[in-house]
């Protein structure tokens, strides 16, 4: 009676590891099926265009820099030379914030002609992938799409970030927002201000306070981030990994048993 107990119990787990083995051999052939064929393939563009409104409208928020840029018609201007792939653009994008935080010089009462020229102080009439700016920082002064001299902007390559120099504006290359052969777009942090609008007296900027403390905080995180990390692997673990082992060795017995009834049987 309980022998035929067992070997009921030994040929039921025999019955499964089977059964579980064929489920495994006979699934495979599933995946190896032809692959949809349905879905046609993307027609490929016959030349990169790239929809700068579409770009912008997506990205950022950019949205006071493309309504300057419909308002001054310049998108046509830039969409143009986005479209010429022989040379390409870059253009540097400020934020919506950006414009809203610039209160010195205000952008209020510049005429249309001064609103067109800025907007075109934002791009260079090439394409320029940010590897580009380390050796484009030794042109010192770059012409931007307004002009050359007082419209002209300066870089410099620290440590990979690109700064942008406009004499008014001292800022920085933040992302990339787009950067493909014909068409480059660069967040930037400020509004770029040439010194052919504003002048040359410009106000010395006793800006840059906030920038040590920023500096300070990653270091203050990193010792608590560890502490927090010693403590807490040292309780949970061990007990999971009991269980584990536990069970492993009750399957090794289960068909250990149930393998040395098959012998003798
Ligand atoms: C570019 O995108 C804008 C916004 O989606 C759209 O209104 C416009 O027609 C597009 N221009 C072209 C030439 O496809
Ligand atoms: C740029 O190219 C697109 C697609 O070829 C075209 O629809 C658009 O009118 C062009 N825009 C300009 C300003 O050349
Ligand atoms: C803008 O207005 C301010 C005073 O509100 C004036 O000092 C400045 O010259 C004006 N700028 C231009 C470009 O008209
Ligand atoms: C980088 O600069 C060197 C010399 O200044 C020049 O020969 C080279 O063509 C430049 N490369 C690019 C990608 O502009
Ligand atoms: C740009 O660089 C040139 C040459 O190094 C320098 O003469 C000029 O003052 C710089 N302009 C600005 C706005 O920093």
């Amino acid at each position: 009676m309980k022998f035929s107990m067992i070997f009921m119990f030994s040929s039921t787990l025999l019955f499964l590891v089977n059964s579980s083995a064929n489920a495994q051999a006979t699934s495979p052939p599933a995946p190896i099926l032809p692959p949809t064929p349905s879905p046609a393939p993307a027609p490929a563009p016959i030349s990169p265009y790239v929809n700068l409104t579409d770009l912008l409208s997506v990205a950022g928020p950019f949205h006071t820099f493309l309504n300057y840029l419909e308002s001054t018609k310049v998108i046509d201007t830039f969409q143009n030379q986005a479209n010429n792939t022989e040379q390409g653009i870059t253009i540097f994008v400020p934020k919506d914030t950006a414009f809203s935080s610039l209160k010195k010089p205000s952008l209020s009462n510049l005429t249309q002609d001064q609103l067109k020229q800025l907007i075109l102080f934002h791009a260079l009439p090439r394409y320029y992938s940010l590897a580009d700016f380390k050796n484009l920082s030794e042109s010192s002064p770059v012409s931007t799409f307004a002009g050359s001299g007082q419209f002209a902007l300066n870089f410099t390559d620290e440590s990979g970030t690109v700064h942008l120099d406009s004499g008014w504006s001292k800022t920085k290359v933040s992302s990339s927002v787009h950067s493909t052969d014909p068409v480059a777009i660069y967040q930037v942090d400020k509004v770029l201000l040439p010194e052919a609008i504003f002048g040359t007296d410009i106000p010395p900027s006793s800006a840059p306070a906030p920038a040590p403390a920023s500096e300070i905080s990653p270091a203050a995180d990193s010792p608590s981030s560890e502490s927090t990390a010693g403590h807490s692997p040292g309780i949970a673990p061990p007990s999971s990994g009991h269980r584990i082992i536990n069970s492993g060795v009750w399957i090794q017995l289960i068909f250990a048993v149930s393998g040395v009834l098959v012998l003798f049987l």
